[in-house]
């Protein structure tokens, strides 16, 4: 039906206006995948839902309409009330545009870590932003959470909490997953998404398995995340991936999950944007690259389709900017690269490294018994992601420290840590890595995301010189 003919207002039927913009929620279009099918040489057919063209350009349109509509229903949301809702992201988004819709005011909060882009885009919908410091902890009054409930206190706000409530997976078991029905003329086989509060995957899967039970289902995992057995460990993509699993995970209606790396998540956005014409970001990536998996596995008369759930321009200053990927070791960007040094050099050029809580005693032990004059300090366990470097501790620095007070030999490293290395991605130039050593002792080397190696003067210097000797 025409959406004019919905509307109450007569005068509207037999066109195509729509009532208003929440009536373009959904209903997104479903394309065929063609130049990365041809790519990967897939006998299925593989296909993109493009949850780009909703009012918000996100799939999170669709929850935030479904999440406001019950509390109308309910009763928690009265004329002219307040939204109070910790998010930055695209929750936001569609929360802010069906609340100046029907007349709500929306307030969310966010931490300082979150690009002012984002708190840009949620202001210029008329909410209200609310930035805390994430330097503090969970209890602090100022923290991001405590903010959020004493605002939902004080203003006797509706919060919609995303992760609990049940009107997230609802909405997609009530649109995403009867549109792809109807889409596909009842032929869906697989259906792939990614999964970060697991409506979107949870309610889709609810419809379509109710439909026909064979219907499979794949969640599209980062590799630390705990949906695919990581440990919630950090890693780059955004908005997918979870270190807890919210309400709505339902593993019953999901056949398999298959995890991806950042790397595999970033370059596969990158070309499915170049090569389709159809711009994503790494969430959407992600979840194409485990759907080429899937499409690989399947038979020529299946339908696979992947759910993209957002738009790359929402990352533009990290996907699609090449010193980004570069500086974290996604890409090659030359002949005379970093990597070359460290293929060179003659010992394996595997991570020393201290914890935090390890003594000082034993950084000292481990430079000495290395031949090294510093060392990265790492939580957790090898392989680290970039986030879980929290500093360094350097030859230097340590001499002066135990001179001053020798009993710092039994104190935690991370007592008496200095700042982290600079670090460099394995794919940059060397002329870069000589230019940062010229106000850095040594530099960490990524590759893939993950620190690799640390690279000093004297390994750059050993190598220029073995390679004048030819
Ligand atoms: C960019 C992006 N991709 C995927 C998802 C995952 O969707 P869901 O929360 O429904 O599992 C989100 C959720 O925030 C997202 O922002």
């Amino acid at each position: 039906m025409p959406w004019g003919d919905d509307s109450t207002d007569t005068r509207l039927h037999g066109t195509q206006i729509a009532d208003s913009v929440l009536d373009t929620i959904g209903n997104t279009p479903l394309v065929r995948l063609r130049q990365i099918s041809e790519r990967y040489g897939l006998a299925c057919v593989l296909a993109m839902k493009m949850e780009t063209t909703n009012p918000g350009g996100s799939s999170k349109d669709r929850p935030a309409l479904e999440m406001i509509l019950a509390a109308e229903r309910d009763g928690s949301l009265q004329p002219g009330g307040t939204i109070v809702e910790p998010t930055s992201g695209n929750t936001g988004v569609g929360l802010a545009i069906v609340a100046a819709q029907r007349g709500y005011r929306c307030v969310f909060v966010m931490t300082d870590k979150v690009a002012p882009e984002k708190v840009s885009l949620l202001r210029a919908y008329g909410a209200e932003v609310v930035v805390c410091p994430v330097a503090v902890a969970p209890e602090d009054p100022q923290s991001y959470y405590r903010v959020a409930e004493r605002l939902t206190r004080e203003r006797n706000a509706f919060r919609p909490n995303q992760y609990a409530n049940p009107n997230n997976p609802l909405a997609h078991q009530q649109t995403t997953g009867p549109e792809l029905w109807e889409q596909t003329g009842g032929r869906i086989t697989h259906f792939v998404a990614g999964a970060g509060t697991c409506g979107t995957i949870t309610g889709t899967a609810r419809y379509l398995k109710s439909r026909n039970p064979a219907v499979r289902v794949i969640a599209a995992d980062p590799d630390a995340s705990v949906f695919s057995g990581g440990a919630g460990r950090p890693y780059l993509v955004e908005g997918v991936g979870e270190d807890f699993f919210p309400a709505a995970w339902d593993p019953t209606v999901y056949d398999e999950v298959i995890p991806i790396s950042d790397e595999q998540s970033f370059l596969t956005a990158r070309q499915v944007s170049q090569v389709e014409g159809i711009l994503i970001g790494g969430s959407g990536g992600l979840a194409v690259a485990a759907a080429i998996q899937v499409a690989q596995r399947a038979q020529p008369e299946d339908i696979v389709v992947v759910l993209n759930p957002d738009s790359g321009r929402g990352y533009l200053s990290r996907v699609f900017d090449d010193g980004w990927m570069a500086g974290y070791g996604f890409l090659q960007e030359c002949s005379e690269c970093v990597s070359a040094v460290l293929a060179a050099s003659r010992t394996t050029p595997s991570l020393l490294y201290v914890n935090p809580a390890d003594s000082v005693r034993r950084a000292v032990d481990l430079m000495q018994a290395n031949g090294i004059s510093q060392l990265p300090v790492c939580k957790n366990t090898p392989p680290f992601a970039a986030a879980e470097v929290s500093g360094a501790v350097d030859e230097l620095h340590l001499m002066a420290a135990i001179a001053a007070d020798p009993h710092l030999l039994d104190a935690p490293v991370e007592q008496i840590m200095g700042p982290k290395l600079p670090t460099i991605g394995a794919g940059q130039p060397m002329t870069l890595a000589v230019e940062r050593l010229a106000s850095a002792p040594a530099l960490l080397v990524l590759s893939g995301g993950r620190p690799l190696s640390v690279l000093t003067r004297s390994d750059l210097l050993r190598y220029f010189e073995e390679a004048a000797r030819g």
